[in-house]
């Protein structure tokens, strides 16, 4: 079986016409199916796709990884070119009210900027999506399921601290319970696909061997959250890529220039930047 990962939406531009935005879609193919992970911030999948000559009328199915604009924020317009009944597959806490806590200049803090979702549900679900909410794994077809709630249990690895969801007492941490990521079960193992991991990128791959009961991760790609990584987070998690046997990153988004750049020196051909209008074929 031949899975093709293509990147719709991605903070860089991968080639010439592609469009490059804060965010991250990809389009995950398998046997027949094609499931989008996550819509990118505002129109870029909708561009990006058309560049790559991708027909989005084939999408089946879409999972969110988490309620961040930047995951979802192209849902709107993909609904509208869908034209469709399309299930949408999330954590409940998609909906969460979430906002970052911004620092100022001079280390004043106190701006709470709103990073949720930027349309009501009714609207979306008027334009075909039709939301199955869990924390459970499910199964979507035969090769893909998604994660569900991914437990924390690697020691160095945290949620960020400038995470807030707005409650009837205020701003409380977001623990993103609700991030989760896309798994698909090949011959040569599993591939990951990663929204944000804001959960962590090892948390999320111990869980993803969990639920499938496969040991070997073949491929992990997208967004890794190594952007505030400190180098005990990032030994730690190269151990751990090279334990669980992964030939292929490809990392994306919120893993931070830096971190990418350790990562391609230590897996040298095993590693790819994976931006917008990456392609690849497994
Ligand atoms: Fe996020
Ligand atoms: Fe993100």
């Amino acid at each position: 079986m031949q899975v093709r990962l293509t990147t719709l939406c991605e903070n860089t531009a991968g080639g010439i016409g592609f469009t490059g935005e804060w965010g991250l879609s990809i389009l995950v193919e398998a046997g027949g199916h094609a499931v989008l992970l996550d819509t990118g911030f505002s129109d870029s999948v909708v561009r990006n796709a058309s560049v790559a000559g991708v027909d989005l009328s084939k999408v089946d199915k879409i999972v969110i990884s988490h309620g961040h604009t930047d995951h979802t924020g192209g849902l709107r317009l993909l609904l509208q070119r869908l034209r469709k009944r399309v299930e949408v597959y999330a954590h409940p806490e998609m909906w969460g009210k979430k906002y970052i806590r911004v620092v100022l200049p001079g280390g004043k803090d106190g701006l709470f900027r709103y990073v949720g979702v930027p349309f009501c549900r009714e609207e979306l679900e008027g334009l075909g999506a039709s939301f199955n909410l869990t924390g459970e794994p499910v199964w979507l077809n035969e090769h893909m399921v998604t994660t569900g709630e991914v437990p924390m249990v690697t020691p160095f690895e945290q949620v960020d601290d400038n995470m807030y969801i707005k409650s009837d007492a205020g701003f409380v941490p977001d623990t993103l319970p609700g991030d989760q990521s896309l798994i698909v079960k090949t011959d040569k193992g599993l591939v990951v696909v990663l929204g944000c991991a804001h959960r962590g990128m090892v948390n999320t791959m111990l869980h993803a061997q969990k639920i499938t009961g496969v040991e070997k991760i073949y491929a992990v790609v997208g967004g890794t959250h190594l952007i505030r990584a400190q180098q005990n987070q990032l030994d730690e998690s190269i151990a751990a890529l090279r334990e669980f046997g992964v030939e292929k990153i490809g990392v994306s988004h919120c893993t931070g220039l830096p971190a990418a750049a350790f990562l391609a020196r230590e897996f040298g051909d095993k590693f790819f930047f994976n931006n917008a209008g990456t392609v690849i074929e497994l």
